[in-house]
């Protein structure tokens, strides 16, 4: 009987800067699923890969001097290198740069075409540059792109259009009658809610102002633009071939069991791409999986931040992989990212996490072991059959976290599952505590006893290991190795005692983790984080520039981590309007030096934020200002969330006398500069400077 098959996929990344932990945690939970998948007796296929055209990569090669594809293939080359390191088990990468993408592509764009759900129109509306995105008058909010809110412009443009609203029944009726289909469940309601039952406008499919792109076959000067490009990877990937000749792996393994991807494209994935399939005439994904996100956080705070580079809180895998290891960081990612929730990360966190589970838990616990068996035995495992009261709750123990590691995978809680693997290894330490076997050593009559005991760890190892392959293969297979024993296949995982009797283990046990110090740490990480800072910054001296030597006012400075050019539903306010706008300022009478020496300036950092109840205006601010918290109230509610100020370093007059606004004291004021329309900005300094740092 042939294997049952499993088709899963992660997006496509943008080449357009390094992949950060980020991207890096998508394709590790899609990793452990993959080999999770096989484990448990799967014909899986896993593809991978990265979306390489586009405006932005366009520019982003124009301004490195390079020609998009050197410029690409460069990253990509990246890419691959640290997919390899991190042991990710694709069975095939896709660059959507290769011919065999292409030429799928432009046949598919045909035959949309000759079927009619492609026509020519012309688009006028306004343009988002940085999301590169047309919207119609009555899409704006407020006069600003309602993607990212910033400012938009007046644009025409001739283009193709696909007839989404033709299919918007058949994708409402879908996701109404397939519960499954978008997961977690919360995120369908938001696509039927907001972008669905309002209306579904036809959508622009292709491009005539850049040109690095898939030619429109018949009209070569439009590119497709994103959206066919990209989404088709997951079945060009395959093989597909609109003309009728697929190869047999598309028949094989299509409809993909599961896309993996983040939430900042579920719209793309669960709409537009669903739709392409209806016109394509072919089935439709079994589920789509939108991840929350992964953020970091500044020092211990739990409060997360969205990784930009111009905060230069960017982390990295292969930084992280180069102080903890490859295991560490999949461990950590994935046991960090919750389900529906987003994530938080941070260097002490790994410290601590690295600490108590791998050193202590889990790098412990198969030290002791080993090393009991060498002392006692000399390495000799035997099971005797001398059971004792604690043995039947270990063996109970951990034939259930076998199974809720499957029930959770079986329920993409990814993070869940790799706890209760080590809910094995927790109850194996427990093991150990009870039934003492340096205090049954002492006694020759418990010899059997004892022998059983060394059995029943080393079995549990054994079991445990096998299941942590999925999550951390190089630790899984040095355990199994140092105890000469074999890798499970899932359904033997949950029969007690296939570790072969009489197996001799290792005699030199490696120390799996090596216990962290932070400091040290720290230390290491300052200086990435410098690097980091001084890469950014010539980085933008560099834009700088260019930008006055192309008098490009209207130049969308495009520089954090998380804006690209797939237009993206959650986006944080940057700023990319055109610098014409500035108020004439009111004259205030001229000062001496002396006069502005009065006012004491400093740096600040933001610990927490909050809305003050009934103030239309007013957030409340703990600012931490050198080894003093100030409270500070401040009238920028109009621009700022809370949450997104939070780790952000501001200027604030430090030496301003207290007063009262909205029954609180205000201890300083933080400085800001307001335009005509009363948008706020604060003033942030270019560097990482300390709290307290005097400013002048
Ligand atoms: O959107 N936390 O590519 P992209 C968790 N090319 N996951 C994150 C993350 C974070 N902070 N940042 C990124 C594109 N990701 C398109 C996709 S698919 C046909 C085309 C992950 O390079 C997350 O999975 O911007 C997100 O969906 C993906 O990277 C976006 O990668
Ligand atoms: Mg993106």
């Amino acid at each position: 009987m042939s294997k049952p098959t499993f088709y899963i996929t992660t997006p496509i990344y943008y080449p357009s800067d390094n992949l950060h932990i980020g991207h890096a945690y998508c394709t590790v939970a899609a990793d452990a699923m993959a080999r999770f998948k096989r484990q448990t007796g799967y014909d899986v296929m896993f593809l991978t890969g990265t979306d390489e055209h586009g405006q932005k990569i366009e520019k982003k090669a124009a301004d490195a001097g390079m020609s998009p594809k050197q410029y690409v293939d460069h990253i990509v080359d990246g890419v691959q290198r640290l997919w390899k390191l991190m042991n990710i088990s694709h069975d095939d990468f896709i660059r959507t740069t290769e011919p065999r993408h292409e030429k799928a592509v432009q046949k598919i764009f045909q035959k949309l075409y000759d079927q009619g759900d492609i026509y020519k129109g012309e688009y006028e509306g306004w343009y988002c540059p940085p999301c590169e995105s047309f919207w119609l008058d009555r899409q704006l909010k407020d006069g600003k792109c309602p993607d990212c809110g910033r400012p938009v412009q007046k644009a025409k443009e001739e283009s193709y259009f696909f007839r989404l609203s033709k299919y918007a029944p058949r994708i409402i009726e879908h996701i109404k009658t397939h519960p499954d289909f978008i997961q977690p469940v919360s995120r369908a309601n938001e696509m039927l809610q907001n972008f669905l039952l309002p209306g579904l406008e036809d959508l622009a499919v292709s491009r005539t102002s850049f040109s690095w792109g898939i030619p429109v076959p018949f009209d070569p000067k439009h590119v497709i633009y994103v959206w066919i490009d990209a989404l088709t990877n997951y079945i060009t990937g395959l093989g597909y071939d609109a003309d009728g000749n697929s190869d047999p792996m598309f028949d094989k393994f299509w409809p993909a069991d599961l896309h993996l991807i983040g939430k900042d494209i579920i719209r793309f994935h669960t709409i537009y791409w669903p739709i392409f399939l209806m016109s394509l005439d072919l089935p439709l994904p079994k589920k789509v999986f939108g991840h929350p996100w992964l953020l970091t956080a500044a020092g211990k705070s739990q409060e997360g931040i969205k990784m930009s580079k111009s905060r230069g809180n960017v982390i990295y895998a292969d930084d992280l992989a180069k102080l903890f290891g490859v295991d560490a960081v999949r461990f950590f990612v994935i046991h960090e990212m919750p389900y529906e929730n987003d994530g938080v990360i941070s260097w002490e966190l790994m410290v601590e996490r690295y600490n108590s589970m791998l050193a202590n838990i889990l790098g412990n616990l198969v030290k002791r072991t080993i090393s009991m068996s060498n002392k006692y035995f000399d390495g000799v495992v035997e099971d005797k059959g001398v059971t004792g009261p604690m043995d039947e709750d270990l063996k109970n123990t951990i034939l259930q976290a076998v199974k809720t590691t499957s029930e959770k995978m079986d329920q993409l809680r990814v993070a869940d599952a790799l706890t209760a693997v080590f809910d094995i290894f927790r109850r194996s330490n427990k093991y150990i505590d009870e039934t003492e076997p340096w205090v049954l050593a002492k006694d020759p009559a418990q010899a059997d006893r004892l022998k059983t005991v060394m059995y029943n760890l080393t079995e549990a190892l054994n079991i445990g290991a096998s299941l942590l392959e999925s999550f951390m293969p190089e630790t899984a297979e040095s355990i199994l190795s140092e105890l000469h024993a074999e890798k499970r296949a899932l359904e033997d995982m949950d029969r007690w005692g296939l570790y072969k009797s009489g197996t001799k283990v290792t005699d030199a046990p490696a120390t799996l983790f090596e216990r962290k110090k932070e400091e040290e740490v720290m230390v290491e990480v300052e200086k990435i984080e410098a690097a980091q800072r001084a890469q950014y910054e010539a980085q933008q001296a560099k834009d700088a520039a260019a930008s006055s030597e192309a008098n490009a006012g209207d130049q969308a400075a495009e520089t954090d981590a998380e804006s690209d050019g797939m237009p993206e539903e959650i986006l944080e306010n940057g700023d990319c309007a055109p610098d014409t706008h500035i108020a004439t300022p009111e004259a205030k009478p001229e000062i001496t030096f002396e006069d502005f020496d009065k006012v004491e300036l400093r740096i600040g950092k933001i610990l927490h934020a909050e809305e003050v109840p009934k103030s239309k205006k007013l957030l409340k601010l703990s600012v931490q200002v050198g080894a003093e918290t100030r409270t500070i109230l401040s009238g920028i509610k109009k621009s700022y969330k809370p949450e997104d100020l939070v780790g952000k370093r501001v200027m604030i007059v430090a030496n301003l006398a207290p007063r009262k606004i909205a029954g609180e004291e205000s201890q300083g004021m933080i400085v800001a500069a307001e335009d005509d329309d009363g948008n706020i900005a604060l003033m942030t300094p270019m560097a990482k400077m300390p709290s307290g740092c005097l400013i002048g």
